[in-house]
């Protein structure tokens, strides 16, 4: 047998599907980037790639249809200022895709509601409503109580095997597998159970204050703030009080463990030793990861500014990713309704 082609192999491994989404509920940063986009961006050379906007996610908190458009806007500016190309990704809006909803349906009549009552969304709003006295269900709607069956929807619909996502999504990915695995115990292999694609060193990247970064805690350095927004965001990273004379632990460091995820070696290990030996103080070390971080998306940055100054060019974009990706949701869907006898 002779060794495939490159072109061969390529098509070979272009048999495998990534799927990642991100919902319009804020402005993307530095989490975003690390734990989902850039690792999403990876696997496009050798995966067929499917990324979206997962607006009607967004529902679930978002209630301003200004910030609703305005944020998808973002999101979609965002991954194409870092890389995406339209012509190699599947890039479109959830909404844009109605089959993602009839899947849903299709897909709760499998998903246990015991699962959904240990989703974590749903389970930590539920959680502090018992311990304020109140209705465990107080102010919890049935989008956040659903939300997993629509990402599973999400999901299932493209035959995923990969979805690059931080820690935070890992019960989501175990859900829908799950999910995938109890029609196909019903109807015989029609489903594919996703894999969840979480890369260690950038499972959860801390925000300003040390928890996990994240736009519900209002604690991000946001991607591409102007430079004096940025340096802003950054100078605000809570440190303790050690003085700069003092020798410093760089891994129990926010500043540090945002800095690692940008610089080169030689340059980590200079900083690294900045830390350890003492002499420089908190000022000095947010100034240098700032630098870093404003050099690191300075054309990138330009490249948004100039995406979200002209809207229509990202409305083509997204319009044509969901004409590409329809005609494959039809196809799952016509054979999920074949398969349980409405078709
Ligand atoms: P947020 O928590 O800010 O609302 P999303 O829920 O929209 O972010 O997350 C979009 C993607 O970015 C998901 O794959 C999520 O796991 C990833 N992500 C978000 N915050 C972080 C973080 N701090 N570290 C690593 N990945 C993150
Ligand atoms: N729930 C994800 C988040 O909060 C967003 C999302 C929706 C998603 N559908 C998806 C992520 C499908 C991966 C695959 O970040």
């Amino acid at each position: 047998m002779t060794a495939p082609t490159q072109e061969e192999t390529q098509v070979k491994e272009k048999s495998q599907i990534s799927l990642t989404g991100i919902k319009p509920t804020g402005t993307p940063h530095l989490g975003n980037y690390l734990g989902a986009i850039k690792p999403a961006l990876g696997l496009v050379e050798n995966y067929k790639a499917f990324y979206f906007i997962a607006d009607y996610h967004g529902l679930t908190t978002i209630r301003d249809k200004q910030e609703m458009k305005q944020h998808t806007y973002e999101v979609a500016a965002t991954w194409l200022a870092l890389g995406l190309d339209p012509n190699e990704v599947v890039f479109y809006r959830q909404s844009d895709i109605p089959e993602v909803f009839e899947l849903t349906w299709v897909l709760s009549c499998f998903a246990g509601k015991g699962w959904l009552n240990r989703a974590h969304a749903y389970k930590s709003m539920a959680d502090a409503n018992s311990e304020s006295g109140r209705d465990t269900d107080d102010g919890v709607n049935m989008g956040l109580y659903n939300y997993p069956v629509l990402m599973a929807a999400d999901i299932i619909l493209f035959n995923t095997n990969v979805v690059p996502v931080g820690q935070d999504q890992r019960q989501h990915l175990e859900m829908a597998r799950d999910i995938a695995n109890a029609f196909n115990y019903v109807y015989g292999d029609t489903l594919v159970p996703p894999d969840a694609l979480i890369l260690e060193d950038v499972a959860t990247i801390p925000g300003l204050d040390g928890r996990k970064m994240s736009k519900s805690y209002g604690n991000t350095v946001e991607l591409f703030a102007a430079p004096k927004q940025l340096r802003k965001q950054v100078m605000q990273i809570v440190t303790n009080s050690q003085t700069p004379e003092e020798p410093k632990n760089p891994d129990e460091n926010n500043i540090f463990n945002i800095y690692k995820h940008f610089a080169t070696p030689e340059q980590i290990a200079e900083n690294r030793k900045k830390y350890t030996q003492g002499g420089v103080g908190y000022g000095d070390l947010k100034q240098e990861l700032f630098e870093l971080l404003d050099v690191t998306f300075s054309a990138p940055r330009e490249r948004y500014n100039e995406l979200m100054a002209n809207k229509k060019e990202i409305d083509a974009i997204l319009e044509r990713g969901a004409a590409t990706a329809r005609p494959i949701a039809r196809k799952t869907l016509g054979k999920v309704r074949r398969k349980i006898g409405i078709d």
